[in-house]
């Protein structure tokens, strides 16, 4: 609901109100974040009525001689008028001025959203917005500023759209999607961080004055810094943000010596500057943003159900995702048909739905030196071509999923010989190689109808089901020889034409499963999941590193967009030895499949696996739509959860037996409501001889107890340790190990 009363805004959510005030000079200022407001609140309570002098600072004119810029929580900041902290905006005009004052000049309160792409989607309930316009003291330089709300979410959308009204080019140095201020209040920044194989690590630092900033300059949302962050203030507060962007981003913080923390984000000003002739607008991407007061947990299902219900769309929104086999980790480059059809075979027989032909089937592609660009199946391979191979597949009874890395080309391919000017490179200078490949220029026009007839071949041709849309090196030598744009606009107008090609092939093909993936989880972001129901969120799939990749992502993006495979052990990655069931256990959180060789399981592990795809079908919807919840123990072991109406699959995840600690390990159920009876069973596992135990299957065990025990006190699981050796009631963990528990309403 958004209203209006005097000079007040107030747009709230559910649980949550987002209040602005419009100062008598025209500044629009933050009055506050926080709990649903009862009713709207005057300027003087929130606003106060005599600012506080801030000494040297520039006040904004004589009659208004406590208005300080460089105190003054703005919707939207703007450099060299007294304010300053990190702009908002910059924007060049004249010889080189970039000042600017951004003044209330009006606004708008609508039913629905501006949809125009890439924005988050409405549902049937529909949405309302605010738009407030904003214009320079002096040019003609308008900026409008909107704040979208959804009525069963907890989120809110900003975006911000500048317009130039003069008659000359201007020259757009940096935009935020939105802009924060809030009072500083001891905030610790939580950000997403990492490197391939090491995505989305949850580090945490308190903010000092000055700018504190992450983000990407990869060409792409990146592995090293994703564009979700926390503000959290250790009382409970909690403010959440992300940006609906796959190119470079930026998230900076910038706290001033007056008790102001500003949170900006945004296209990442790095390298970034764009044209704005007389009459042209520009329009940020989307902000998203929430608020808790009680923890962080509130915020992660805010945006989890956010992302579910209005990013997610089309024919894969709420639908559950098959289970599937992927034949990279099992085979990588060395295969024929027959070897992947007895791979897809071993795959069924096991309960796989979905099998998915990664790299290695089209043109020469026999390394990673070739081939990428010629989209074609490779005959030595695949005789009979691709149409022919994937019906076989299906015949078993399978989806057919494929791989495809369409922005990218190798030197070695015959699409660079035939179209060498289709890569980004700067003249003059060879581009520099990442993986033996160049990237293809999606400014142009002409190569993304190539990659939509490329990518509707492979289509039409297999029947595929799934394509694996894959994007492995990050960018570097920005220019473009046919786009309109300048090398500065070259990045952003990539990124456009990357949501043009896959916006067309969504509307083309609704009904195929498209997976994001970029060297795994470089390109994880709300961006891509407009297009692509779910990413792969790392090549590493050990299941100790994978508990911090997967707890990370699960921070901000829900189970059913996280691409989670079982691999072998060891695992190829970190060469860790790892029980079967355990790295089920971690990868049941998320689209879930395998990615090994299961033809050459041991018997025990088959019927493993068995057993898993059939918990996992069972469970899938809890799985991969549940709320999702963590919860820490110790440094050695955490709990997740994941629960939907009166069923939930709990996690035990534990990093090294400890032995002798006397402890008692418990369950609990953190959002087990009073008066309620529940059921607790755990998955049964077959025990490997090697743990020391006989063999057979775990322990049985099933408990019943009431909500608030279970909330509070928990169920007390059985001792992994009992002295010498195994004796009868030892709970099989082990180091790295973890196990499914079924939690149940009764
Ligand atoms: C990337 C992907 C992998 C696999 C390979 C194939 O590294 O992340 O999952 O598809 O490419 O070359």
């Amino acid at each position: 609901m958004i209203e209006q009363k005097e000079n007040v805004f107030v747009i709230s959510t559910e649980n949550t109100s987002y209040m602005i005030g419009i100062l008598d000079t025209g500044h629009p200022v933050h009055l506050g974040y926080g709990p649903l407001v009862d009713s709207v609140p005057s300027m003087e309570t929130l606003y106060g009525r005599v600012r506080p002098n801030i000494g040297t600072a520039a006040y904004w004119d004589e009659e208004h001689r406590d208005i300080f810029p460089a105190n003054l929580p703005l919707e939207y900041s703007t450099p060299w008028r007294g304010d300053n902290s990190e702009p908002a905006v910059i924007v060049e005009y004249g010889n080189g001025c970039t000042a600017l004052d951004l003044l209330y000049r009006g606004h708008r309160i609508y039913r629905g959203k501006d949809t125009s792409f890439p924005a988050s989607v409405p549902d049937s309930e529909g949405a309302e917005t605010l738009e407030l316009e904003l214009s320079d003291s002096v040019l003609p330089i308008s900026l409008y500023l909107s704040y979208t709300v959804f009525p069963s979410s907890d989120v809110i959308i900003r975006s911000a759209r500048i317009v130039n009204g003069t008659d000359e080019a201007a020259l757009l140095r940096s935009i935020a999607s939105m802009q924060l201020d809030i009072p500083s209040d001891g905030w610790e920044l939580v950000t997403f961080d990492g490197a391939w194989a090491r995505e989305r690590y949850e580090h945490r630092r308190p903010l000092l004055p000055g700018v504190t900033a992450v983000g990407s300059r990869l060409g792409c949302s990146g592995n090293e810094h994703n564009p979700l962050i926390y503000l959290e203030n250790g009382r409970g507060e909690v403010y959440g943000f992300n940006l609906i962007y796959s190119g470079c981003h930026r998230e900076c913080i910038d706290v001033s010596p007056f008790g102001r923390t500003r949170v900006l984000t945004g296209i990442n000003p790095y390298g970034f500057s764009w044209r704005l002739m007389p009459g042209e607008s520009f329009s940020a991407p989307e902000a998203v943003m929430t608020y808790s007061r009680s923890g962080r947990e509130k915020a992660v299902l805010s945006f989890h159900s956010f992302i579910n219900d209005h990013i997610v769309s089309g024919y894969w929104k709420g639908r559950e995702r098959p289970v599937l086999l992927n034949s990279w980790e099992a085979s990588y480059f060395s295969f024929d048909e027959e070897r992947v059809l007895s791979l897809a075979e071993a795959g069924k027989e096991l309960g796989i739905e979905l099998f998915v032909l990664d790299d290695g089937w089209f043109g020469k592609r026999t390394d990673d030196t070739k081939g990428l660009g010629d989209w074609y199946p490779n005959r030595d391979r695949f005789p009979c071509g691709m149409g022919k191979f994937a019906e076989k597949i299906r015949s078993m009874g399978l989806m057919f999923g494929i791989w495809m890395e369409p922005e990218m080309v190798n030197f070695d391919s015959d699409l660079y010989r035939s179209h060498p000017d289709w890569v980004i490179a700067l003249p003059g200078r060879k581009p520099l190689p990442c993986r033996h490949q160049y990237i293809l220029d999606l400014s142009r026009q002409e190569v993304r109808e190539y990659i939509i007839d490329a990518v509707s071949s492979v289509i039409d041709e297999s029947g595929a089901a799934y394509i694996k849309w894959d994007m492995n090196r990050t960018f570097t030598d920005l220019f473009s020889y046919g786009s309109m744009g300048t090398a500065g606009e070259l990045m952003h107008r990539y990124i456009l034409g990357l949501y043009e090609v896959m916006g067309r092939l969504k509307e083309r093909y609704p009904k195929v499963l498209f997976e994001g993936c970029a060297s795994g989880g470089n390109r994880y972001d709300l961006g891509m999941l407009l297009f692509m129901p779910q990413i792969w969120a790392s090549d590493n799939t050990d299941l100790h590193d994978r508990v911090m990749i997967e707890e990370g992502t699960l921070m901000g993006y829900p189970q059913s967009t996280m691409g989670a495979h079982v691999s072998a052990s060891p695992g190829h990655q970190s060469l860790r030895v790892s029980r079967i069931d355990s790295r089920f256990s971690v990868a049941a959180f998320g689209a879930f499949g395998y990615e090994l060789d299961v033809s050459a399981l041991s018997d025990d592990d088959k019927e493993s696996v068995r057993d898993e795809i059939a918990f996992y079908k069972k469970y899938r919807k809890v799985l991969q739509f549940g709320e999702f919840r963590v919860e820490h123990v110790s440094p050695n072991q955490r709990f997740w959860y994941s629960t939907l109406g009166k069923t939930t699959v709990a996690a035990e995840i534990q990093t090294l037996n400890e032995v002798h600690t006397g402890r008692l390990d418990r369950l609990r159920l953190p959002c087990a409501a009073d008066g309620k009876m529940y059921r607790v069973t755990a998955r049964k596992e077959r025990i490997p001889e090697s743990s020391g135990a006989a063999g057979g299957m775990t322990e049985d065990f099933s408990i019943e107890v009431s909500g608030m025990v279970l909330r509070e006190y928990g169920a007390a699981l059985g001792p992994q340790f009992t002295g010498n050796g195994f004796a009868e009631g030892t709970r099989i963990l082990g180091d790295f190990g973890s196990r499914l528990y079924v939690i149940e309403e009764v």
